[in-house]
């Protein structure tokens, strides 16, 4: 342990903790502290070094939820849907474990491991311990699931990686810690995600899926196994990550798979039986080994001993492979030059690293993933687009419920509203990061056992929303929520002659939103905190709310205004309704020629009703602008692939997309508040283009479905923005909503692509931007949620919105993705924004970055009905000083009693812009208004390590170059350097003020 200096306070009260408890308890300390020597690279088998090894790695692929609930596969309900009990599982292996020391187990989703481990005996847990301490169960990734690398956002998997450390940590301390980050199963790989592991702290990345071409050509130069270099911005190696390609998926090799779900011939070693195997058993494992050495560099290679919830009944794989291993290496004397040993994925990346080898260096990412010619997994970047969206809005909320349980401190927990928590949503949304979850591949009623979760954690954190508002405006006045804002759906506003509306800003910068609330008056008074007044207007409801909210509110009318919230805070808006106020005129019919506020400018085509033109007004740009909504007819599969269009695969049966209406209806309305054109495509598909007083971006509001499927055909819909910027079939998306990334079409940076499938083989995940640019123009679409989309056309950006299909696509999810619910038995209806800015390349980050944050964190809105106390504080800000504009404030949240974990991240690319991609300083003592920061730690990102006790491997890449090992420095301990997508996590002593 490391002297105790002021960085390193946490740690040092810990340590001294531990020997206050071992004095009371009287044990001597070295039975308490986990000795590191004998878990970890010391504890793999020793291998040969003349030989060729073969690390046999026993492992179970444990899906958090799929085809089953996460409940029913923990328990192994349900196995007539799947075969699959995760409690079994772990109870077999454990077993099997203690019965030769030799055998080795690796283990993958805390959400199961947890559940376990609450069931077991203390004696049960002992001996799980001492398994662990010797290295002989092993836990790699540890994250609370394995996540979707395509449709999940940073925020939520740095959460839900934090949330599984963190209890392998406390449960097993260091022994506890994976090496390896293991992504077997996701369905294509994102660099962000790479990026984050490499800042966990993981020594190297193995994952199975990879398109089948880059596949190809990896195998014939050997280059399965790379150097990973998964960031444009941040001094390397901090985003350097050793990233190897498993040999077969993450399945056994054929004819080795002796689990009892498969059914391949056991060895049958007794000689005077007829059917003796072994032989053959060798032969064939030698000549599959020496197959698989041909395509690998080392004199090591590694086989994934297990596939999808394997090893319910552990006796029969390690019974089969003790013989395995005894038989092969008997070979020996023989003069084979094959040895076989039990091993993990970190036994076999330290026998890499060992080799001192050079290793190819990749810069882009493994999107998008083919595992033959029309097999495209382009499809799941926008499926269940309704899920998509409530995640990540329960995200937006999570981060609330988590800075409002720091700053209103234990009466957030216990209040008038009685018990709230963070906890329940924290466990939902880690869940949701899973590859079934978000990724909408799951079946129908899993992903409602997914969508229920959050709203169970949603409620338990609205409790503590309620406490801890109640608590720090000194009022206890109901807080009512209104989810069905996006609907105008809310209860309250639609029926109270005078409410208020506190909005809660999670951002460390200033905020001004536009917000529309559902009204049954015509004209309101609305003031801010100071009891200024608010210009506001009273809108109609649209026509195709009305239709998508069915019965569940009767709003006529929508009250707009616009509303300032300070940092990490809140401000209050006092309404009341005008007695006696005139009618409002309905919506003019047709287009008008042109709507513009301050900012911007957009014009319409007066025969089609379409978009026509957008402009910036400040830097006097224009670009040509239409757009339009289409949909590709879902492949059912033809002669030259049966592959059909499902939840996981795109696949159009034509590469022109069939258009909706050339012309939409058009109705439109002009306030000093808001303006809207309200376009009419089909009785399926509608738009509100929308320009706000105060807004730099044109919102376009879709509404899509049911859509219709009578026809028996399967719809993929999109929407095509079509403009004169000059790209090149250039065009850019984010890799899970930070770094950009820039696409082209039929085009891989590191392979010769043949494009078999000219739509889906070019389809990206857009996780929460994608832009166009030229020299002169950006043109930057923020989304709300995840969705895929492609540049097919000079100029032009399609982003698919919803799908209807009625086949499955064969990747074993076993159901069309056919969309309904008891709201919309004719199919789901979605609702969903983006928004478009057009700047100067040079400075467009300047917008887009701080409008996405907006839109991933949005404020949160809570209602009171008639009047707040009269004391009641209306205003509060948790920081002392709005951050820079360049950073934002990652997470902020209780992590134990006295202490708090800050994240702090710089939100700009260091090539972006002028202004804001320099490093920026925060000073940690003068952040927070009511806290006093007493003690600081530095943290790896998913905060289960000491930044000063992380050691990685260190990685040669091929290319040489320039070394760049700088060493920075923070200016004083309090004082903290933000570089450019720089993400630095603290453990903060704090006390109340
Ligand atoms: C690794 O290789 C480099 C040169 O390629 C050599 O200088 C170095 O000594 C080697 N390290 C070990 C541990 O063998
Ligand atoms: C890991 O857990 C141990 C207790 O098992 C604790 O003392 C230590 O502070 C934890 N490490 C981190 C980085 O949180
Ligand atoms: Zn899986």
């Amino acid at each position: 342990m490391s002297v105790c200096n002021m960085a390193a306070r946490s740690r040092c009260l810990a340590v001294a903790l531990l020997f206050i408890f071992s004095g009371a308890f009287g044990l001597p300390i070295n039975q308490q502290e986990k000795d590191p020597t004998t878990c970890g690279y010391q504890s793999c088998h020793s291998t040969k070094a003349n030989m060729l090894n073969v690390h046999l790695v026993p492992h179970t692929h444990d899906d958090v939820g799929w085809l089953k609930t996460v409940d029913q596969y923990f328990y192994g309900d349900r196995n007539d849907i799947q075969h699959a009990g995760v409690q079994y599982i772990l109870d077999s292996v454990v077993d099997q474990l203690l019965k030769n020391p030799d055998r080795r187990f690796i283990y993958v989703e805390t959400a199961f491991f947890y559940r376990w481990w609450k069931q077991q005996s203390s004696s049960t847990q002992q001996t799980v311990r001492q398994l662990v301490d010797e290295g002989r169960l092993e836990f790699v990734n540890g994250g609370w699931c394995m996540s979707d690398e395509a449709t999940t956002h940073y925020s939520a998997v740095i959460d839900q990686m934090t949330l599984g450390l963190r209890f392998l940590n406390e449960t097993f301390g260091v022994c506890g810690r994976p090496r390896v980050a293991w992504h077997i199963d996701p369905f294509g790989h994102a660099r962000e995600h790479a990026s984050m592991f490499a800042q966990m702290g993981y020594d190297g990345l193995f994952f199975g899926r990879v398109d089948y071409q880059d596949r190809g050509r990896r195998m014939a130069e050997k280059e399965q196994e790379l150097l990973w270099r998964a960031s444009e911005s941040l001094t390397p190696p901090m985003a350097d990550l050793f990233t190897g390609i498993l040999p077969n998926g993450y399945n056994p090799p054929e004819g080795f798979c002796w689990d009892q779900l498969c059914s391949d011939a056991p060895i049958r070693d007794d000689p005077d039986l007829d059917d003796y195997n072994v032989d053959d058993v060798v032969q064939r494992f030698l000549h599959a080994a020496n197959s698989q050495a041909m395509v690998y560099k080392t004199n090591h290679i590694i086989m994934t001993m297990g596939s999808d919830f394997q090893y319910e009944n552990a006796i029969l794989w390690y019974k089969n492979l003790d013989k395995l291993i005894h038989y092969v290496n008997a070979q020996q004397a023989n003069g084979s030059m094959v040895n076989v040993l039990y091993s993990t994925p970190s036994c076999y990346l330290q026998e890499l690293h060992r080799a001192n080898l050079t290793w190819p260096l990749k810069e882009d990412d493994f999107f998008p993933y083919a595992d033959d010619a029309h097999n495209f997994w382009t499809g799941y970047f926008t499926s269940r687009p309704a899920l998509k969206r409530y995640e990540r809005i329960t995200n937006s909320n999570l981060q609330t419920c988590n800075q409002l349980e720091v700053l209103a401190g234990p009466a957030s927990r216990k209040g008038p509203f009685g018990k709230g928590d963070s906890e329940t949503l924290r466990k939902a949304m880690a869940v949701a990061q899973h590859h079934d979850a978000v990724s909408g591949t799951e079946k129908q009623h899993v992903a409602n056992n997914y969508a229920k979760m959050l709203a169970n954690g949603w409620q338990h954190c609205q409790v503590l929303v309620s406490n801890s508002l109640a608590s720090l405006s000194g009022s206890s006045a109901e807080r009512i929520y209104c989810d069905n804002l996006n609907i105008s759906v809310c209860p309250l506003t639609e029926s109270s002659k005078k409410f208020s509306v506190s909005v809660y800003n999670s951002l460390a910068q200033p905020l001004s939103w536009p917000i529309r609330l559902p009204v049954n008056g015509t004209a309101y008074r609305v003031a801010d905190a100071k009891g200024k007044p608010v210009d506001s207007q009273v809108v109609p409801v649209s026509r195709s709310t009305q239709e998508v909210r069915r019965n569940r509110g009767f709003a006529m009318n929508e009250l707009v205004f616009q509303v300032q919230a300070p940092p990490l805070g809140y401000s209050t808006y006092f309404v009341s309704a005008i007695q006696d106020a005139p009618p409002l005129f309905p919506p003019r019919s047709g287009a008008p020629t042109g709507i513009q506020n301050k900012y911007l400018k957009v014009t319409f085509d007066p025969d089609t009703g379409l978009l026509s033109s957008l402009s910036n007004l400040e830097t006097k740009q224009t670009i040509k602008l239409t757009q339009n909504f289409y949909w590709y007819n879902a492949s059912v599969g033809n002669s030259e692939s049966s592959q059909t269009s499902g939840a996981y695969i795109f696949r159009p049966n034509s590469s022109t997309p069939i258009v909706i209406s050339k012309v939409a209806k058009v109705q439109s309305l002009q306030t000093s508040v808001v303006q809207e054109v309200r376009q009419w495509f089909s009785p399926w598909v509608s738009q509100v283009v929308r320009l706000y007083a105060d807004s730099k971006a044109l919102e376009l509001e879709w509404t899509v479905g049911p859509l219709p499927v009578l026809d028996k055909r399967g719809k993929e819909v999109i929407t095509r923005l079509d403009t004169d910027i000059k790209t090149s079939e250039i065009f850019y998306t984010d890799s899970n909503g930070r770094e950009m990334l820039q696409r082209r079409k039929d085009f891989r940076p590191t392979w010769q692509l043949k494009q078999t499938e000219p739509i889906a083989g070019n389809y990206y995940p857009i996780n929460s931007r994608a832009f166009l640019k030229d020299d002169m123009n950006q043109l930057t679409v923020v989304t709300d949620r995840s969705q895929g989309g492609s540049s097919l056309q000079n100029g032009s950006l399609e982003i698919m919105l919803h799908r209807r299909l009625l086949y499955d696509d064969y990747r074993g999810v076993g159901e069309p993705l056919n969309e309904a619910s008891e709201i919309f038995p004719e199919g789901l209806v979605v609702r969903g924004r983006l928004l478009l800015s057009l700047d100067h390349p040079a400075s467009a980050a300047d917008t887009h970055r701080p409008l996405a944050q907006q839109v991933v964190f949005q404020p949160l809105l809570t209602f009171t009905d008639g009047d707040l106390s009269p004391n009641a504080r209306l205003e509060f800000s948790g920081l002392q000083a709005a951050l820079p504009p360049a950073v934002h404030l990652l997470t902020f949240s209780q992590w134990d009693e006295e202490s708090v974990l800050l994240r702090l991240e710089h939100q700009f690319q260091s090539w972006e812009s002028k202004v804001n991609s320099h490093p920026v300083t925060i000073n940690l003592q003068k952040l927070f208004s009511t806290l006093d920061v007493l003690g600081v730690s530095e943290l790896n990102l998913s905060a289960n390590q000491w930044k000063d006790e992380m050691k990685h491997f260190s990685w040669a890449p091929q290319k040489e170059e320039t070394p760049m090992l700088k060493q920075f420095e923070d200016p004083s301990v309090w004082e903290v350097t933000l570089r450019p997508m720089e993400i630095r996590t603290f453990l903060l002593r704090v006390s109340r003020k």
